[in-house]
């Protein structure tokens, strides 16, 4: 599929800029506390890897690995589990660290899953929010930008596993 050229929609220092926030936000929330950050690959590792070398208190970290859009940019409204966790969830602190919730299918799925295995406490951490789209009957508690319904690359995010490499978000 061919597409046009990604045109600028959030710059690295503005991004830089927000996750400084949010890890002053979480490094308040969790003093005395050893949160477990578990990132939803692959599209979080960039968040993630940011996110955590702003973080000031001991923390560790997981991941799993959800498959539900192949290759194209409607989700399929299946969500696959494709890499499990390793780390005991039950009785800690856990901050779930995704890219965008889009549909909010895949977050729904994360959070059942995770509560089931009775975490001491559950929160969610986004780069981006599609909020006119998503429909969960649930809070996320660490939104970095609330953007309309288009479809972004960059900074992790993909279209066909392309684009994540590029250091601001981006529309296509
Ligand atoms: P949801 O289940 O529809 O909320 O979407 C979850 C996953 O789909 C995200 O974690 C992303 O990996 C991917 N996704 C959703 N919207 C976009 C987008 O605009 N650009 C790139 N990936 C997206
Ligand atoms: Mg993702």
């Amino acid at each position: 599929m061919e597409k046009g050229k990604p045109q600028i929609y959030i710059k690295h220092s503005d991004i830089k800029r927000r996750i400084k926030e949010l890890a002053n936000q979480i490094n308040n929330d969790y003093k005395e506390k050893i949160p477990i950050f578990i990132g939803v690959l692959n599209g979080s590792f960039i968040f993630l890897s940011d996110l955590i070398r702003e973080i000031k208190i001991n923390c560790e970290i997981d991941f799993f690995k959800l498959s539900s859009y192949g290759d194209r940019k409607i989700s399929t409204g299946q969500v696959k589990m494709l890499k499990e966790l390793n780390c005991e969830v039950k009785g800690r602190d856990i901050i779930i660290v995704e890219d965008i919730v889009d549909s909010g299918l895949s977050m729904t799925f994360i959070r059942d899953l995770i509560l089931k295995q009775k975490p001491s406490s559950f929160k969610i951490a986004t780069l981006l929010y599609k909020k006119e789209v998503t429909k969960i009957n649930f809070g996320l508690d660490y939104v970095g930008f609330e953007i309309p319904n288009k479809f972004v690359v960059g900074y992790g995010l993909d279209f066909a596993q392309k684009y994540r490499n590029l250091n601001g978000i981006y529309v296509l």
